[in-house]
């Protein structure tokens, strides 16, 4: 592994000497061909940064050819110049490399600290005049607009319930996160842990069947991959028995232990996939972006008067000290964006508005009345009048027909970029099979279950319990790369926490406490507007209740 020396950095040319930087900023260091190809690459400099670190692992600390190989040859234009590139590093001698490009972390300029997270109502800063921005296209995928979905399952869903859509469904969630854990495990096919590998150290990649606990007290998991089955034994007083409580049916863990040549394995330790060990914001952008939630338009519980406020504020039209209604260039709503009919019993109690479609004008009424520079995203949840089974898609044409035509509606969950920084949407019905299944996990602190989908790569791991999943050849919910912001919704409470680096929002309510709620204790948490920089990340909590 190459020594960085301060004598060497200067050698490095300026452009170089940026990516350097970049990639320390992020925590990586970077083997001086690949910084040579990064140089030569023909495409976006700033695009390539953004996958390179969102497919490399946690345990990687300095960045080689092969970890951005397939990202540069992934694109048709680079190939000519990569091959060329990298044959050219080729002939060098490795002093010659080392000498040209070897760069030292600790010169470089100190990186700057992270803002944390705080709750505020307020900003310093002077607000800039708004600017227009195209509107989106039919297609949503330009390149020149400043939001573009990037994935989601409207138009794209191919489940018939069949067999082998659910063979498919769970092989593709299988295959993407064993990706993840090959980069920081030697795992072996199942198959292969014959009588040869008896009383030998092994790790393997699969999937949770089934967790129960023995007489003895020990913890027992089975555990499946393409394969075969193992039985994966943790003992009470071994070392990952604590752990061990974490696992959760049909996620895919790595495993390292003793394999007793038949069937078994004494575990050792555990692995989650979980995201890479960032401190710093994964993206930078700009502008302003308003994430909420859970409007619930038709509930006689919706917070009319409080909404009044927030877009009054919104709009200018009420005093704003601190200058930050003007910045806003974004409203993501996840879902639940009306209360619906007959979605639990009695429901009809509940409800100002007894027609759905009556529901979604009320509802468009208050958003078309927004700013019109700034874009909302809408995607369903629930409570809204799609399918049930997860993953939804966009509401349909005869509702957004009521809408803005410049409004996005895409599905849940949604992948998509504001000014270039990534977004993950999920409802969030998940959080309620966490908060059942996981110790520490309540509806008071969502923002803990978002770290547990999080740590498992995966927005929805409990197959079958209260999340209704259909079985799509792939799996939208496996989070193969890092989103710099991960939002939901669904539990009306407010949660907001920074994890490696992602913004992890639950944004609460804009409906008050009903009879249910207060019959069962559930304090929402109501009319709050979570707001981020998305120069920074920093998240605020703007409060109009
Ligand atoms: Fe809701």
């Amino acid at each position: 592994m190459l020594q960085i020396s301060p004598k060497s950095v200067r050698n490095i040319p300026a452009q170089g000497r940026e990516i350097v930087q970049r990639f320390a900023e992020q925590g990586y260091q970077l083997e001086p061909e690949a910084l040579e190809v990064i140089i030569s690459y023909q495409g976006s400099k700033e695009e390539l940064f953004r996958r390179i670190i969102n497919s490399i692992d946690q345990s990687v600390a300095v960045i080689e050819m092969q970890h951005i190989n397939n990202l540069i040859q992934s694109h048709p234009e680079n190939r000519a110049c990569h091959t060329a590139s990298a044959s050219s590093v080729h002939n060098r001698s490795f002093a010659q490399a080392v000498n040209h490009f070897s760069a030292s972390v600790s010169t470089l300029p100190p990186i700057p600290s992270v803002p944390p997270i705080s709750p505020s109502t307020t900003t310093p800063s002077k607000p800039p005049i708004p600017r227009l921005r195209q509107s989106i296209p039919d297609d949503h995928h330009s390149q020149e607009c400043s939001v573009q979905l990037k994935g989601d399952i409207t138009g794209r869903s191919t489940c018939m319930g069949e067999y082998d859509d659910f063979v498919c469904y769970f092989r593709d969630r299988y295959e993407k996160i064993r990706e993840i854990l090959s980069r920081r495990i030697n795992s072996r096919p199942i198959e292969s842990l014959g009588k040869s590998t008896s009383g030998r150290e092994v790790s393997l990649i699969g999937m949770v069947l089934d967790i129960r606990n023995t007489s003895k007290g020990n913890r027992v998991i089975e555990l499946e991959d393409p394969t075969g089955l193992i039985v994966a034994v943790v003992q009470k007083d071994g070392e990952a028995y604590e752990e061990s409580g974490q696992i959760i049916p049909d996620e895919v863990i790595g495993v390292t232990g003793i394999s007793d040549g038949n069937g078994r394995i004494f575990v050792k330790s555990l692995l989650w996939p979980d995201m890479p060990n960032h401190t710093a914001p994964l993206e930078k952008g700009s502008g302003h972006a308003i994430f909420i939630s859970d409007l619930h338009v038709g509930s006689k519980y919706f917070m009319d008067e409080a909404w009044e406020r927030f877009s009054c504020w919104l709009n200018g039209e009420t005093e704003d000290p601190s200058g930050l209604a003007s910045q806003v260039e974004y409203l993501v709503i996840a879902g639940d964006l009306v209360d619906g009919i007959g979605v639990y019993p009695g429901q009809q109690n509940d409800l100002a508005i007894m027609d759905i479609y009556s529901q979604y004008e009320a509802a468009a009424k208050m958003l078309n009345a927004i700013r019109r520079d700034i874009k909302i995203i809408i995607s369903p949840g629930n409570h809204d009048i799609v399918r049930q089974a997860e993953p939804q898609p966009a509401l349909p044409q005869e509702v957004q027909r009521c809408f803005r035509p410049d409004m996005l509606f895409v599905g849940n969950p949604a992948r998509l970029t504001l000014s270039g920084v990534s977004v993950l949407i999920y409802h969030g019905r998940s959080i309620d099979d966490l908060v059942l299944r996981l110790p520490g996990i309540s509806y008071a602190n969502p923002e803990k279950a978002m770290i547990e989908m999080l740590r498992r790569r995966h927005l929805s791991p409990i197959y079958g319990s209260r999340v209704s999943i259909a079985p799509e050849h792939e799996d939208h919910y496996v989070i193969s790369s890092p989103p710099a912001i991960l939002h939901c919704g669904h539990v009306h409470t407010v949660g907001i926490a920074r994890y490696k680096g992602v913004a992890v929002i639950n944004s609460g309510t804009w409906q008050s406490q009903t009879d249910f709620q207060k019959k069962m204790n559930i304090q929402p948490v109501s009319a709050v507007a979570p707001i981020v920089d998305l120069a920074t990340l920093k998240v605020r909590k703007l409060i109009f209740a």
